[in-house]
């Protein structure tokens, strides 16, 4: 029998029912086996992962190899949550046929949705990509993707600006999304845009009102340095990782490791014949 496996089908049960949905990202297989025995409905392999893994400045460098490479790791895990792929700048952008073959790589690798960032102007992307029976997760709100035209900026805060997140929001639904990702976005935009539409919102930065979470998971167990503010740090890992290799540092330089328990010992009647031969070798 097939292990359960959470679906997109499952994300909009959960809306229904009024049962929020977690997400957090991952990016290797022990990250992944870590959320999933949280108990987590799903694991996105973000292209945060150039930021928080490979140490750019942003997202932007990020390439389908990249995300490929860190899918692979992930779906080792055999998680039971579902796993997006995130489709990387330029992999989706350039031409319809591109972002096809793109996202139809990451499907037949084991990712169970793809996400695109991007509202009305990739509508016929992801109609293209619905319509052939890839699952997509839309992202709206703050594109990091487009900073270096767009800046980082809040989105939602003037009447004008709510009103552009609002129509994104309503033709990806359209357009065949089975969720929404509302990034960094005012929280009453978040609530109003949640309420209007039937497939779930799940927030970041953008508050309380949505139907899910998504947060990074350097960002939670606190492994980045400057996390953004509105995420929760539920542990200081960067301090607690520091701590283990200074300490590993200070016993090997004092002796003290590898201890008695840390190595093995050859059979002293085969350590006898050893240093025989060796010893009739050298003369
Ligand atoms: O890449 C990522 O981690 C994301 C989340 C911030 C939603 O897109």
């Amino acid at each position: 029998m097939l292990p359960e496996k959470i679906t997109p089908r499952h994300f909009l049960k959960a809306k229904k029912e009024g049962r929020k949905i977690v997400m957090i990202t991952a990016y290797d297989a022990i990250q992944a086996k870590i959320v999933d025995e949280a108990g987590v409905d799903g694991i996105l392999v973000g292209d945060s992962l150039g930021m928080v893994v490979m140490g750019y400045r942003s997202t932007v460098p990020v390439t389908m190899s990249m995300i490929i490479h860190h899918l692979k790791a992930v779906l080792n895990a055999s998680p039971k949550a579902l796993v997006v792929a995130d489709m990387p700048f330029l992999s989706y952008e350039i031409s319809k046929e591109e972002a096809l073959r793109n996202a139809g790589k990451l499907i037949k690798l084991g990712a169970d949705a793809v996400k695109l960032e991007g509202g009305v102007e990739i509508i016929d992307i992801i109609e293209a990509m619905t319509r052939i029976g890839i699952p997509v997760m839309g992202h709206i709100g703050l594109n990091p993707q487009r900073y270096l035209l767009r800046g980082l900026r809040l989105r939602g805060s003037d009447a004008e600006d709510a009103k552009k997140v609002f129509e994104d929001a309503k033709a990806l639904e359209k357009a065949g999304v089975f969720s929404i990702v509302i990034e960094f976005t005012t929280s009453e935009v978040a609530a109003e845009v949640t309420r209007m539409l039937k497939i779930p919102t799940i927030c970041i930065g953008s508050g309380p009102l949505c139907d899910g979470q998504i947060l990074v998971f350097h960002d939670v167990v606190g492994l980045t340095p400057n996390p953004p503010p509105f995420a929760r740090k539920y542990i200081n890992a960067l301090e607690i990782f520091s701590r283990a290799v200074e300490n590993y540092v200070r016993d090997v330089r004092e002796g003290s490791f590898p201890g008695r328990n840390e190595y093995y010992s050859m059979d002293n009647k085969e350590y006898e014949r050893f240093k025989k031969m060796i010893e009739a070798k050298s003369d």
